[in-house]
């Protein structure tokens, strides 16, 4: 269950006014670093607050775990992190597996860490579906296409679906497709002018997942 008005609302309002600054109840993810700009963090953490109080948040791609400490943050007790990384890039880029962000995400005693292929996680996955899902793993379109094939099969009845980096051919024509094959929502197109701009990183597309009937 989602409460879809209350999340719609807040991500128009973002919409319209990005943040310069990191919210105040956003105090984790003072001084980690990654990849996801304020609007983002503020976004996942809007989804947490509008999913039931034991929901599960799903994160592929964790990196230092920014994204990962945005969901964190102000989470029920009782809600769950299910986080995917096998640090196989940015190795250049800090000491990913060091870094004290990752370090309080993997000590959350909410948080199940797989060190492994999102792909093969989702070959083997087991556990309870996940109410958001943030996908932030691999870029090409067969792997952004592939994710939203198998990750569909761990939703929830109801799930919110984002996708990074969507100002790039390969996510956005994998997630453009993916809506028509599988029947995905697009709830919001958040096209940035660059990389790593302060309002919405690289471009996000927001997704509403519901399960079709059988
Ligand atoms: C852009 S970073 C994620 C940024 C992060 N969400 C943040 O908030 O800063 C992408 C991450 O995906 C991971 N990755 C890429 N392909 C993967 C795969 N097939 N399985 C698991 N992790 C993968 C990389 O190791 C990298 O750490």
């Amino acid at each position: 269950m989602i409460d879809w008005k209350k999340f719609k609302a807040a991500v128009a309002r973002l919409e319209k006014n990005p943040l310069a600054e990191l919210p105040t109840e956003l105090t984790l993810c003072k001084d980690v670093d990654g990849f996801c700009s304020k609007s983002n963090l503020k976004i996942i953490h809007t989804a947490m607050q509008c999913a039931h109080e034991s929901a599960v948040y799903c994160e592929m791609g964790v990196f230092q775990g920014l994204s990962a400490l945005a969901a964190l943050s102000g989470s029920h007790d009782d809600q769950r992190l299910v986080l995917v990384d096998d640090f196989r890039e940015l190795k250049g880029y800090g000491k990913s597996k060091d870094a004290p962000g990752l370090k309080l995400v993997r000590d959350d005693k909410r948080v199940l860490f797989y060190e492994q292929d999102c792909f093969q996680v989702m070959r083997n996955y087991m556990g309870p579906k996940w109410d958001v899902w943030y996908y932030d793993a691999g870029h090409s379109f067969a792997e952004t296409y592939a994710a939203l094939a198998m990750g569909r099969h761990h939703l929830a009845d109801e799930a919110i679906v984002f996708v990074d980096d969507t100002n790039w051919n390969g996510p956005r024509t994998g997630v453009e497709l993916a809506i028509l094959d599988f029947g995905y929502e697009k709830l919001f197109d958040l096209g940035t002018p660059c990389n790593g701009h302060w309002t919405f990183w690289n471009g996000w597309i927001v997704l509403k997942w519901k399960a079709p009937n059988e």
